[in-house]
């Protein structure tokens, strides 16, 4: 059953569309501090991302993009507004791992819950460790492996999960410059072969405008859409190419002209 909060806004016809994308329309969401006051963490945020796209989501710190990815999965629900979306799973930007599983039974999870034997799961969650540089730690506990490792393990567990929406919190951001490009090169292979939609909330502009279709530039808390750019650009994409460099300074012009107002 496809993610459906607050649906009634909806029209029935983008409802049709976005349970095979994602759709919110004018989604607000605050927070109540200690004292009871309420905090706006997203106010009249709309987006849609389409079947087989990628959409970085860019902001500055608090501006309450892991709560829009928590939104958009259905782990809480909106003050406001309404989303619609098809069956999604989150990458959170904390990594989770279970401390008592090994390395290659955290990445086997979702494999486990959606009913596979310990065998299968385990076997489908093998064929993927050499490909992401952790080949020989299967068998090691979270605690024993670098942070880079841990962030790791949990993409290739929320990848496995096999859901149509893939939100990720930061999902490189624990890793040196190298592991990062070669984990961005496999994640743009991986959904050429295998296409998601895909929601990649980052802090690094430049990873935002080699992986995306189109990037959502928010303002500080309460998070609004300021700026939305199409990335328009052929694949592979590198840092350096000119196009990237210059999409990349328009996003930072966006979120400085947001940080300032
Ligand atoms: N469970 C909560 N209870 C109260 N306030 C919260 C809760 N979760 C988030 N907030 C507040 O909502 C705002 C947005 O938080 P959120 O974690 O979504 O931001 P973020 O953009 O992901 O930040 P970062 O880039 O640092 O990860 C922040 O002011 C935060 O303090
Ligand atoms: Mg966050």
């Amino acid at each position: 059953m496809p993610t459906e909060v607050k649906p009634r806004a909806v029209s029935p016809s983008r409802k049709a569309a976005a349970k095979r994308g994602v759709l919110l329309e004018n989604v607000s969401r605050s927070y109540r501090d200690r004292r009871g006051s309420a905090v706006a963490a997203l106010a009249g945020i709309s987006m849609s991302v389409r079947e087989g796209e990628l959409l970085a989501v860019v902001g500055p710190s608090g501006c309450g993009k892991s709560t829009l990815l928590e939104l958009i999965c259905g782990l809480q629900a909106p003050d406001g507004g309404s989303i619609a979306c098809a069956p999604a799973v989150l990458m959170p930007q904390r990594d989770l791992l279970l401390p008592w599983l090994s390395a290659l039974d955290n990445a086997a999870l979702a494999l486990r819950v959606a009913g596979l034997s310990r065998a299968e799961s385990r076997a489908r969650a093998a064929m993927l460790f050499e490909e992401l540089g952790l080949e020989g730690f299967q068998r090691a506990r979270p605690h024993e492996l670098s942070g880079g490792m841990r962030q790791r393990v949990a993409f290739l567990r929320t990848l496995l999960s096999g859901k149509p929406v893939l939100c990720l919190d930061e999902p490189f951001g624990a890793l040196d410059a190298i592991t990062r490009g070669e984990m961005q090169d496999w994640l743009s292979q991986t959904l050429m072969r295998e296409p998601r939609i895909v929601v990649l909330v980052t802090h690094d502009v430049e990873e935002a405008v080699v992986l995306a279709d189109r990037m959502a530039v928010l303002s500080p808390r309460p998070g609004r859409v300021i700026e939305e750019l199409d990335i328009d650009l052929e694949r592979p994409r590198s840092r350096t190419d000119s196009d990237v460099v210059a999409l990349r300074e328009r996003a930072l012009i966006a979120l400085g002209a947001g940080a300032r107002r």
